[in-house]
């Protein structure tokens, strides 16, 4: 693998997708046997956070600490980058002191910048744009219930948002054909719609987007949703749980996709709005093997570019 950055699961080629998922699944395997890892001795990755974070936040730090490595925390407002340092000067910096930088914050121009400007690799741990840690994740995650991702059907039914974003240029690389279903006005951003589309004729997944929730979910292996809300749009709040009250994902909506269908969700989740308590701790909902893998497909991406 020859991975210089993880911004974009839609710069990665179908060979590196898989890759990157057989080394996530290699490396759980011999971490649950004990097999102690030094992939990444002596090395530091600095992880800046301009947005809260649980999952995220306590993935890439017991990730790095089981490679042999060492975590740093930079919460963005302690760092002179709050007070208006620029992208430059702080990728110039950090790239004198760490070996890779692990940055979730609003606007995926800046992730770009640290990429662009500073020496070291870059991992995407969230932008306004997109999250492809957590597509990895769920795809992985996917895999070890089904066995398989291709041809496979994953409906997303909710926001047009960052995570849809990244599973659309997942199942794309997969091969696993994805429907999404938004509220007018909330639909995917239409450049990733048409990347994820042209992505897509490599590996034959079918790639449909729509508004109505019932026909996305149609027969679906795996069900998804996310935060009608997402961090910087909490001002929305109210406006958005009206306009997505139908895009709930309860037991009559479920009942559509395939028997044995899977639920994932992201998390954090707000039961009563995106997501019923029946489906999310009921026995389709994989959502705690799915928070589980962000570190294993995590410390995947960590290997493959600072190993
Ligand atoms: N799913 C996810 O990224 O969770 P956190 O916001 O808790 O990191
Ligand atoms: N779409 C959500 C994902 C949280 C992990 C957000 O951006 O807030």
């Amino acid at each position: 693998m020859n991975l210089k950055h993880f911004i974009s699961i839609h710069d990665i080629t179908v060979e590196e997708f898989h890759e990157l998922l057989d080394l996530a699944l290699k490396l759980k395997k011999e971490h649950k046997a004990g097999i102690k890892h030094t992939m990444l001795d002596g090395k530091t990755l600095g992880m800046i956070f301009t947005k809260s974070s649980t999952r995220t936040r306590i993935s890439f730090e017991v990730g790095m600490y089981q490679l042999g490595g060492h975590p740093m925390y930079l919460n963005a407002n302690d760092m002179q980058l709050g007070r208006g340092e620029s992208i430059y000067d702080t990728a110039n910096v950090m790239s004198r002191f760490v070996d890779g930088i692990m940055i979730r914050t609003y606007d995926h121009q800046d992730v770009l910048d640290l990429a662009k400007f500073g020496s070291v690799p870059v991992i995407n741990a969230l932008t306004d744009h997109l999250h492809p840690c957590q597509a990895m994740a769920d795809l992985m995650t996917v895999y070890e219930h089904k066995g398989t991702l291709k041809g496979l059907k994953l409906a997303y039914v909710g926001d047009g948002n960052n995570v849809a974003h990244s599973l659309l240029y997942a199942c794309a690389k997969a091969g696993m054909h994805m429907s999404v279903a938004t509220p007018v006005g909330y639909e995917c951003d239409a450049t990733v719609v048409a990347n994820a589309i042209d992505d897509a004729k490599e590996t034959g997944a079918q790639i449909t987007i729509c508004n109505d929730p019932k026909e996305a979910i149609k027969d679906a292996d795996v069900v998804c949703t996310d935060t009608w809300t997402s961090m910087g749009q909490e001002a929305e709040k109210a406006e958005r749980v009206k306009i997505f009250k139908d895009y709930q994902v309860n037991k009559e909506l479920f009942s559509l996709a395939k028997d044995d269908a899977i639920f994932i969700h992201c998390l954090p989740a707000y039961r009563g709005y995106e997501v019923t308590e029946d489906i999310i701790d009921g026995p389709m909902s994989v959502v705690f093997d799915e928070a589980e893998n962000r570190l294993h497909a995590q410390k995947a991406i960590l290997v493959a570019l600072m190993g």
